[in-house]
């Protein structure tokens, strides 16, 4: 192998561990959307937000009308209202980017709505996540195979990156 193909598989192989966050459907089939969960399932959105990993960049896609999203802290998160939420967003259409590791407190801004479980405390993890592991499929069973294969894609791809850099390193020395 001559040394360029050897910088070509190198930056090939940086480049896959690279980029690779992740956008979120906010509730995905489960609810069509951000809005008043059905009465029998109020813990939908958390329910939804445990069965991910999110990761520091990851995207938050929320899809709404008449609503609106609002990050804010813990206690208000609890009583469901907020003066000064730390995020707000009306537009219907909302992508949020998870910036930081640690939690985050999602209620809709919309009176009544949180209270009837419009809400979701989102938990980024600090480091890289392993492999995700089996989920329980109790609802929408094909969009969550959908969905774990594309999860487990990204996960196959970087460590066919580390693979490759190994290899390269091990003969490059
Ligand atoms: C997240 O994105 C920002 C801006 O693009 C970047 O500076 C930062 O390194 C990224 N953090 C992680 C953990 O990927």
């Amino acid at each position: 192998m001559s040394s360029n193909s050897l910088i070509f598989l190198c930056i090939f192989a940086l480049l896959l561990m690279h980029g690779t966050s992740t956008e979120f459907e906010v509730g995905e089939t489960l609810t069509k959307g951000w809005g008043v969960p059905p009465a029998k399932d109020p813990q939908v959105y958390n329910q939804w937000a445990q069965k991910n990993r999110f990761k520091v960049n990851d995207t938050l896609h929320f899809k709404y009308k008449k609503d609106s999203v609002m990050l804010v802290t813990d206690p208000e998160y609890d009583k469901c209202r907020s003066t000064q939420p730390l995020y707000f967003a009306n537009n219907g259409d909302t992508s949020f980017v998870l910036d930081r590791p640690g939690l985050f407190y999602f209620i809709s801004g919309v009176s009544g709505h949180c209270e009837r479980g419009q809400k979701m405390i989102v938990k980024v993890l600090d480091i890289e996540s392993p492999p995700a592991q089996s989920q329980d499929q109790t609802a929408a069973p094909d969009q969550d195979a959908n969905d774990k294969n594309d999860a487990s894609t990204t996960t196959h791809l970087k460590y066919l990156g580390l693979v490759i850099l190994f290899i390269v390193g091990f003969f490059m020395i």
